[in-house]
């Protein structure tokens, strides 16, 4: 979910709208907005996208002032509706809601006997509530008692009705950041929201709570004393935020690859040698990686260039699955945190249960200033700039060049590799974004191939090697923006149960782009082929491709082996999300997704 607060000479309404268009990769199930018109709140909310909300504006009427605050939702409890869009409201408290109250049906019996009635199923009414029920005449009393009583996770935005120019907001596991304007103030999930008004910005510490008025902002701790914070100014400017001409979001994205991965990797090279800035990594004996989604796949691919080039063993944890696995970890191993928006509920809590058990933890992050990026013992950040579309792409090509970058400063400090080895290795790396430059030349060729397969439902990748989990990331990206089954396989394994799906014209997606390997997938491919699967072909330049091998090629930039997963996933990206263009797909707001999932 995505939450948004202003307060100023201007409009609110109309900062509002804007802010939460800025926001709503967070969630797009429903959108509403609170203002204080004349002294009275009033709530405007509707199902589906914002521009269901500013339809129903203009037909109710726009509520006009200078002070409010607005959501955008990702359904959690309840359904998406009408009554269960946020803001949600009690007598004397109006609230927007990011996070999940764990005990809101305790809480909810609790204020029903106190008289509440209640109309809708979420956990969010039953804060809004629970912190009007804790209200006798001061704002910050009332929400340090609710807090006392909820356990779970929450960024929240609170109107008081007695207070028309405040706003208040709290966090606790989920992002919040208060934006500081000339004159006018803000609250925000996320720094895109603000961008267009502001770069200075102050970061939420946990269960801290923010006073905002139109002058100025003051932070309480929830014992009532008063803290300092230091001011921060965004690295981006709105322009980041912007489409800048494209389509979409994720096409940009997609072509931002070359600089993104630039930026990331060059101000980690000193001496042609990689520079972590994380300590000496000789005595790390095995490495966990741990991340959800894309950042995850992108674990997958740095565990392989780990092992390679540093031997040591490497592990790869679905975030979700590790927080609850009692996980086997020595003193001796390092935890490495992957995620773009540093705010995924559960790769935080691995992060948390990794340092529980004394393991040294380094995150890989994209978002300044995020929650992992705060709580890691040490943090590599991405620098892809921000990135709206949910689909993630430059995000994980960046994850891709750090992860790259980390194996070899571990081979270095294990002395696998030689202080000569690593520099050739290391300006192989600079030369990346040159490479990807040269795959992005692939783009009509995969609009192409996506014509062909358009009307398909289903979809296999296989690939051996690295180039499996290069295979899951090519399915997961059409899974999220083309609506088409796809599923990855290890190219050997397909013949031992799915190849019974295979029919006439079935889409097989092969990646071949291991010299080593390439024959063994060719065979993989024969078999499907005399199935009737209809057979796109990704491998390298130099591959011998004989014409009868598929049906479709498209032959990649000629660049290190070890570096192939880097260059391959852009035209997987792009056959993606071309694929989603030719049926008509909502490409930067997929069906049931959000970008940033704070909630586990
Ligand atoms: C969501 C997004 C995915 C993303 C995952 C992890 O599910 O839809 O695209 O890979 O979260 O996000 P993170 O911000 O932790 O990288």
């Amino acid at each position: 979910c995505g939450i948004v607060g202003y307060i100023g000479e201007k409009d609110s309404a109309d900062v509002l709208l804007d802010e939460l268009g800025k926001l709503e990769y967070r969630g797009y199930d429903s959108a509403g907005i609170a203002v204080f018109e004349q002294g009275k709140i009033k709530i405007v909310k509707a199902k589906g996208h914002l521009s269901e909300l500013k339809k129903k504006l203009e037909k109710t009427g726009t509520p006009r002032g200078v002070c409010g605050i607005g959501h955008t939702r990702w359904a959690t409890h309840g359904g998406p509706s009408d009554v269960n869009a946020h803001p949600h409201a009690a007598p004397n408290v109006t609230i927007v809601h990011n996070g999940i109250i764990e005990n809101y049906l305790q809480l909810k019996e609790m204020l029903k006997g106190q008289g509440y009635d209640f109309v809708s199923d979420t956990d969010t009414e039953v804060m809004a509530k629970l912190i009007d029920y804790s209200y006798h005449g001061d704002p910050l009393k009332a929400i340090a008692a609710a807090l006392g009583h909820a356990r779970g996770s929450y960024a929240l935005g609170i109107l008081f009705a007695d207070f028309p120019e405040r706003i208040y907001a709290v966090r606790k596991d989920s992002p919040l950041i208060v934006g500081a304007g000339q004159g006018e103030n803000f609250i925000a999930s996320d720094i895109p929201a603000i961008l267009k008004y502001t770069r200075h910005y102050y970061l939420l510490d946990e269960n801290e709570i923010a006073e905002i008025t139109m002058q100025g902002v003051t932070f309480h701790t929830l014992s009532g004393e008063t803290v300092e914070k230091e001011e921060q100014t965004a690295a981006f400017d709105i322009a980041a935020a912007e489409k800048g001409g494209f389509a979409h979001f994720m096409l940009k994205e997609i072509y931002e690859q070359p600089k993104s991965v630039r930026d990331t990797v060059n101000p980690r090279l000193l001496n042609g040698l990689p520079s972590l800035g994380c300590g000496d990594l000789s005595g790390v004996e095995r490495v966990h990686i741990i991340g959800c989604g894309t950042a995850m796949h992108a674990g997958l691919v740095g565990r392989a260039a780990i092992e390679r080039f540093a031997r040591v063993p490497a592990e790869v944890h679905v975030a979700s699955e590790f927080r609850y696995g009692d996980p086997i970890i020595g003193k001796k191993d390092l935890a490495v945190i992957i995620s773009q928006s540093g705010e995924t509920a559960d790769t935080l809590a691995a992060l948390r249960l990794a340092k529980q058990k004394g393991v040294r933890t380094m995150a890989i992050v994209n978002v300044v200033g995020s929650s992992i990026a705060r709580e890691a013992d040490c943090v590599l950040y991405t620098w892809a700039g921000p990135e709206i579309a949910v689909a993630s792409t430059k995000a994980y090509s960046v994850q891709l060049a750090m992860l790259d970058l980390l194996a070899l400063q571990l081979a270095l400090d294990h002395g696998r590799i030689s202080p000569h080895e690593t520099r050739v290795l290391c300006a192989d790396l600079q030369k990346l974004p040159d490479m990807v430059e040269e795959a992005l030349k692939l783009d009509a060729s995969c609009k192409e191939a996506a014509a062909a397969y358009a009307k398909q439902e289903i979809a296999f990748f296989i690939g051996r090697g690295v180039d499996y989990p290069s295979s899951m990331e090519g399915a997961l990206k059409l899974k999220e923006i083309a609506y088409v089954e796809s599923e990855a396989y290890a190219a050997g394994e397909l013949k031992h149960g799915t190849i019974s799906l295979i029919v006439e014209h079935t889409p097989v997606i092969a990646l071949a782009t291991q010299s080593k390997l390439f024959e063994k997938t060719v065979s993989n491919i024969k078999e499907v082929k005399a199935r009737g699967a209809e057979v796109l072909l990704l491998c390298g330049k130099g591959a011998h491709v004989t014409e009868d091998v598929a049906d479709h090629v498209l032959m990649l930039p000629d660049v290190p082996e070890w570096l192939m997963p880097s260059v391959l996933v852009v035209p997987l990206q792009l056959f993606a999300y071309y694929m989603a263009a030719e049926r008509g797909c909502d490409i930067d707001q997929p069906r049931n997704l959000a970008k940033s999932v704070t909630v586990e």
